[in-house]
Formats: C-alpha cells, structure tokens, sequence
C-alpha cells in the first residue's frame, strides 16, 4: 500500500534582491529546482533519496513534510493532499535542532507534551527512548554538554517518540564523525526493524545510502526529477560486516554509476547558476 506519493511535483523559487541565475545562457529571477518528481512510496519503506548538491532533496522533504508548498504537483499521504505539516510525520534535521535550555528528557517531553500525551506517560515514553539509543544516565544533560553524536541521538530519539507514521530525515549524520555515522546507521535499524515507520532519508554518502534502504531514489542535478531508483535487496536484520559483501559492491558501483554524469552536470552549472552557497 502506498503511504506517500508525489505526483509530478515542480519547484520554482522567485529570486529576492536581484539575485540572479544563469539558465542556458541568459540570466533569471527564477530557480526551477524540481521538475516533475514523481515517486510512490509504501507503507513501512525506508527510502534513501540521493543526488547531487542542489538537485532540489531538501526542498522535496520539505514539501512531503508539508513544510514548503509545491509550484505544482501534488503530494500526498495515505491518500490525503499534504497542505501544512502533519503531526503523524516526524523531521530529522542535520543541525541538531534540540532547545539549549532543555535537558534530552524534557527535549523528548516536550514533544510529546505538544501532541497532548500526558505527564507521567510522556515521561516513561522519553525514558524509554533514551534507553533505546543507549542514553540511559544521560536524561538530565543539557544538549551542550553532550556530543555531537549524542545530542543527534536525542534529536532521532525525539522523533520516533512521537510515533510518526512518516519520518523525514535530512542528512541526519552529515556533520559526525565516520566511526558515530556507522554506529548511529545501525542503531537507527534496530529500531526501525521494530516499529517499520515509513521513512524518507537524504545522504550524501553511498555507503549509507545502501546500508539503510529498501530502495534508493536517484536524482538527476538541478532541477531534480527522479533519474533512477535501486532496489537493495540485501537481507535484513543488516550488520556492519555486510558493507564488505559482494553484493554491496555491486550497488556501490550501480549507484556510482547512475550519480556520476548528475554530479558532473552540477559541478558544471553550479559554477553559473548557484544563487545561494551552500
Ligand atoms: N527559499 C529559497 N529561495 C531560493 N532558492 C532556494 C530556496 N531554497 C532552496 N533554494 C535553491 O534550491 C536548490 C535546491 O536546494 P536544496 O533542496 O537545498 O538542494 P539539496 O539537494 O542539496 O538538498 C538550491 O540551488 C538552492 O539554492
Ligand atoms: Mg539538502
């Protein structure tokens, strides 16, 4: 059963203070960033979307997570136009988007607190979530005086917490080390295994991309449309040591493969049609 589709969903910014693109050799006020994206997705499918930078994965993630409107297009969940952000779908950031002043626990109560879960539940719930991502004893820190691995543990631990049907996560392991990016990947399928939420996760890397997904959705550069999608039937429950398989080799290569003139093309045109560094 479908759970999200996108059906031929187009993007156009209108540029602000005279900031300019060039497109085909002749400047514009407006950035098409996605053109006609069209992608179902099923109930329980982890889907990881990879592209070059600036192919538009962000802003298709903002517009399932109902956060930024599509030009066109329509998007929908289990049936519904997305129109505003649904509390059944849950966001990931890369930034470690915690409140300073709060503890991990109460990060993880409040979100609850939100959605009307009741005192004693929302602590036993938080509790319980923290525990899961090995964070036990750490219910009182404030997130500046956790890691970076740590405090984005909380960040994922807040989101499951709500239970979303959906959950939406943008580089969520960008900005940490590569030993932490491998333990939190594996961490983040154990307990996917467990509750088989729908997620939508955006990498930059490959390796994660294969490591996590049912099936991984290819990018072309900007603007963005599907330009592929890989179904990685490597067997689950996966542990670290399928990265050395055979047949992880074999996806590495076929996504190389589908990604390499996209990245090509972005490094080209980014040089002349980047109206915002990133
Ligand atoms: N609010 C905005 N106004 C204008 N351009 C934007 C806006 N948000 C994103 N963009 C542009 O859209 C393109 C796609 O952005 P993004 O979705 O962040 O790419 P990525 O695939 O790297 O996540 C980029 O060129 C970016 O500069
Ligand atoms: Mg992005």
């Amino acid at each position: 059963m479908d759970r999200i589709t996108v059906t031929d969903v187009r993007k156009t910014f209108q540029l602000k203070n005279g900031q300019n693109v060039v497109i085909d050799g002749r400047p514009s006020d407006r950035l098409t960033v996605l053109n006609g994206v069209d992608l179902s997705i099923r109930k329980g499918e982890f889907i990881t979307l990879v592209g070059p930078s600036g192919s538009g994965k962000s802003v298709l993630l903002d517009i399932i997570g109902g956060l930024t409107q599509a030009s066109d297009g329509v998007v929908s969940l289990d049936g519904n136009i997305i129109a505003k952000p649904d509390p059944k779908t849950g966001y990931v950031f890369q930034q470690y988007a915690l409140f300073p002043w709060r503890t991990a626990l109460s990060n993880i109560e409040y979100a609850l607190e939100v959605r009307g879960v009741g005192k004693r539940e929302r602590n036993q719930r938080a509790r319980h979530f923290l525990a899961l991502f090995g964070l036990s004893g750490f219910e009182d820190r404030y997130p500046n005086q956790l890691s970076g691995g740590m405090q984005q543990r909380v960040a994922i631990a807040r989101a499951l917490a709500t239970e979303p049907e959906v959950l939406l996560m943008d580089e969520p392991f960008a900005a940490l080390d590569a030993q932490t990016r491998d333990i939190l990947q594996g961490e983040l399928l154990k307990i996917w295994e467990k509750i088989k939420t729908t997620v939508v996760f955006v990498t930059h890397s490959i390796d994660e991309a294969i490591f996590l997904a049912d099936r991984i959705v290819i990018m072309t550069a900007r603007p963005g449309r599907v330009k592929e999608i890989i179904d990685i039937d490597l067997p689950r429950p996966r542990d670290a040591d399928i990265r050395a398989s055979s047949e992880f080799n074999i996806h590495r290569a076929q996504v190389w493969e589908a990604l390499r003139d996209e990245v090509s093309k972005a490094q080209r045109d980014g040089a002349f049609s980047s109206p915002l560094a990133h």
